[in-house]
């Protein structure tokens, strides 16, 4: 059974058709691509798959559960976790301050708890700081654990940013861009990461421009050209396909 199913989802935005009837299912533990030239409708599509947008039409099923009307939170209480183009962290806290907020979300002691320091939330607190710990190792970052991130290089930005996304416990994790402004050992680093979180069970959707990233890291692509799905299927023959090369070329290719 797939994890997640897109089932013909259309997301309009007045009348510019963003999405256009896109389907396609994401299956327990492989790494997807979602690949497409700028506007494509990669980046609403994440969003329709986080609750971040509400579909005009189509289903979004994860684990069998409709996706549809819930709230991004709920949506991640669930097992799905996401990252933006845009980086988002809390610049001012460490590295693990930010793991640690990502833990907190599914811990029993909240931050209300956590702040008035109840005995019992000790304990938790310790147990949290293992596991982020844990987190920072698997993304290569232990040794920046007490960086503040605003001080962080961006390579390493973009791994903390996976690493607080994994800190919610998902099960299918979707990354937008995330090699984007990488240079070549960064993305490389980030290539070996993201085998590394699909090795600790976590299915992944990535949103990516890197084409060598793409081809090396992703079982299974999907292309989108102005909203519609124009090809899916295994890097070797996404790599050939007339339709994809079309559209990234914008002319037809003459052979
Ligand atoms: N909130 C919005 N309101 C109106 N139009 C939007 C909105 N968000 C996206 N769009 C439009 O929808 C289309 C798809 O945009 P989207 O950001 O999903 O593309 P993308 O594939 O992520 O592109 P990129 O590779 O540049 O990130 C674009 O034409 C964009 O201008
Ligand atoms: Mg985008």
């Amino acid at each position: 059974m797939s994890l997640l199913a897109v089932h013909e989802v259309t997301k309009r935005f007045g009348g510019l058709t963003a999405v256009d009837s896109v389907s396609f299912d994401v299956h327990e533990g492989e790494i997807k691509a979602l690949i497409g030239p700028n506007g494509a409708g990669k980046s609403t599509l994440f969003n329709v798959l986080t609750a971040y947008e509400r579909p005009d039409e189509g289903r979004v099923e994860f684990d069998g559960k409709s996706l549809v009307g819930m709230k991004p939170h709920r949506i991640v209480a669930l097992g799905v976790a996401r990252t933006f183009q845009n980086t988002q962290l809390f610049e001012a806290m460490t590295a693990l301050e930010n793991v640690l907020v990502g833990l907190h979300t599914r811990s029993r002691a909240g931050l209300l708890s956590a702040a008035l320091y109840l005995p019992w939330t000790l304990i938790e607190e310790k147990r949290l700081r293992e596991e982020a710990m844990r987190l920072l190792r698997l993304l290569g970052l232990e040794d920046h654990a007490e960086t503040p991130a605003a001080d962080l290089p961006h390579g390493l930005r973009r791994l903390l940013e996976i690493a607080r996304a994994l800190a919610t416990g998902p099960r299918l994790m979707l990354l937008d861009e995330p090699a984007a402004g990488l240079n070549t050992t960064e993305t490389q680093a980030l290539a070996n990461a993201l085998f590394r979180v699909r090795d600790n069970g976590v299915t992944l959707v990535v949103v990516e421009h890197d084409m060598g990233l793409v081809m090396e890291v992703s079982d299974e692509i999907v292309v989108l050209n102005e909203g519609r799905k124009i090809a899916e299927g295994p890097p070797r023959l996404i790599q050939k396909d007339p339709a994809v090369i079309e559209a990234y070329l914008g002319e037809p290719v003459d052979d």
